[in-house]
């Protein structure tokens, strides 16, 4: 489909909505907004707009309708599908004005926020009041609430706390035709009519824009203790996770690292942390309101990693090992980034099937010679694989990888799962979605988006194809 260019009597409009200062014209600018942390693609906008409030932003929609140019939504440009890369060019709109924590009410334990706000500035600002905002991607000190709805993100904590979609009461959206509309109501509980609040939940900023979030928040669980299991065989490691949950436990993390991830994780921190024959590690958490209901959880994990030959256990007895633990976990996908160029997969599966998944990754990884760093969210069959290019020549990587990963999400569908569970689809794994939707499925899909945006302008090429 053809998008409109913009021009200068067009760009001069727009830009006036937003007020001085408030674009980006320059081309350094214009770069950094074509990239975000997918690979190395960059997609060009021509023109950025950062809106500081509701009404900018359906104003700028309402133009962007009416003459069919592009518009793609960003937040902190995290997210690792390509989801918020404008690769029809057209406008980019930036939440970075739209930043504010509007309200915390402690009596009904729920915040108001715009989609500008920063994962882990909401968790302070919650947790000084003693309340809880559990999602927590590896990248909360910089993603926003409104990406993390984008893609419905988790982390860590979803294995006992659930993911973004969880937490999600209501929302303030702009329409591809620059109408305002609250997609539910400030409620914990809603059966009226169409869930159209689930509905943006992780639609990629593909059927509206968010601008204002009302979510949900819990009390905060001020007792934790972190342990650090090794194994010197990963299936192992893997196939200790559900009997962690069958000892009656519910952790509050549990993640899967592989030796490859941790070695490069502490190498490149310059974090001290021996290492003998180790081939995975699991870490895990649990959480209480009480100090004395932590020790008989550990109790129990411990238990159970016993019965699955366990080779170390490390406590974190203090605030600075828990800080380094949880340092060596979530700078994984960083320092997989600084170290090749790879692909990431965000591969999710029945949680009793994850040493299966990763037997089969292991295969199809020596099958075509590539090194792969796995690390993630074992306690929700959430396993991150990251395919390492090393010195593979040029040609063999571009020929052989769609082959591999197509293989890997094959598995995720025979072991009863999907193909991303946090990440989304954006750009880059809109290729593989077949292997789990059937036409009819896209057929729906189509014409939700149709209803939705009917001159297709919002973030278009985007998990499906039209
Ligand atoms: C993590 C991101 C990559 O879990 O989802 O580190
Ligand atoms: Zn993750």
């Amino acid at each position: 489909m053809g998008y409109t260019r913009i021009d200068k009597t067009m760009a001069d409009a727009l830009c006036q909505i937003v007020g001085e200062g408030n674009y980006k014209t320059d081309l350094e600018s214009l770069d950094l907004y074509g990239r975000d942390y997918t690979e190395d693609l960059c997609f060009t906008p021509e023109l950025v707009l950062l809106p500081s409030n509701t009404q900018m932003v359906s104003k700028i929609t309402r133009y962007c309708n009416e003459n069919l140019i592009a518009l793609t939504c960003r937040g902190a440009g995290t997210g690792l599908s390509g989801g918020c890369l404008p690769i029809e060019g057209g406008v980019v709109l930036g939440f970075e004005k739209m930043n504010r924590i509007l309200e915390i009410d402690t009596a009904n334990h729920q915040a108001i926020v715009e989609a500008g706000v920063i994962n882990e500035d909401l968790q302070n600002a919650v947790q000084a009041l003693g309340l809880f905002y559990p999602p927590d991607p590896a990248s909360k000190g910089s993603c926003t609430l409104g990406g993390n709805i984008a893609h419905s993100s988790g982390g860590p904590r979803c294995v006992k706390y659930g993911t973004t979609k969880d937490y999600v009461l209501n929302l303030e959206v702009v329409l591809a035709n620059g109408e305002i509309i609250q997609t539910g109501a400030n409620v914990l509980k809603n059966s009226t009519g169409y869930h159209l609040t689930q509905l943006m939940v992780g639609s990629e900023g593909t059927l509206g824009i968010v601008c204002k979030i009302t979510l949900k928040l819990i009390p905060y669980p001020p007792y934790r203790s972190l342990m650090l299991a090794s194994f010197n065989n990963a299936r192992e490691a893997c196939a200790t996770v559900p009997a962690i949950f069958a000892a009656g436990v519910q952790a509050s993390a549990i993640e899967f690292m592989d030796r490859k991830g941790v070695q490069l994780s502490t190498q490149k921190n310059n974090i001290a942390f021996e290492m003998g024959e180790e081939q995975a590690y699991l870490l895990i958490e649990v959480d209480a309101f009480n100090e004395g209901e932590l020790m008989p959880q550990c109790e129990k994990i411990y238990e159970a990693l016993e019965a699955h030959a366990v080779l170390n256990v490390l406590m974190a007895d203090d605030s600075e090992t828990k800080e380094k633990f949880w340092k060596i976990r979530r700078s994984i996908g960083e320092v997989v980034k600084q170290h090749s160029i790879y692909k990431e997969e965000d591969t999710v599966v029945t949680r009793s099937y994850l040493p299966d998944l990763y037997d089969g990754v292991s295969k199809i990884s020596e099958k075509y010679g590539f090194e792969t760093v796995c690390y993630g969210h074992a306690g929700d069959g959430n396993l991150h694989v990251n395919i390492l290019k090393n010195d593979l020549a040029d040609e063999l990587w571009e020929k052989v990888l769609p082959i591999a990963i197509r293989q890997i999400f094959d598995l995720c569908k025979k072991y009863g799962g999907t193909i991303s569970g946090e990440h989304g689809i954006g750009l880059v794994q809109k290729p593989y979605l077949d292997i789990v939707f059937s036409e009819a499925q896209f057929e729906i899909m189509r014409g939700i988006k149709r209803s939705f945006d009917p001159n297709l302008i919002l973030n278009p090429g985007k998990i499906f194809d039209m």
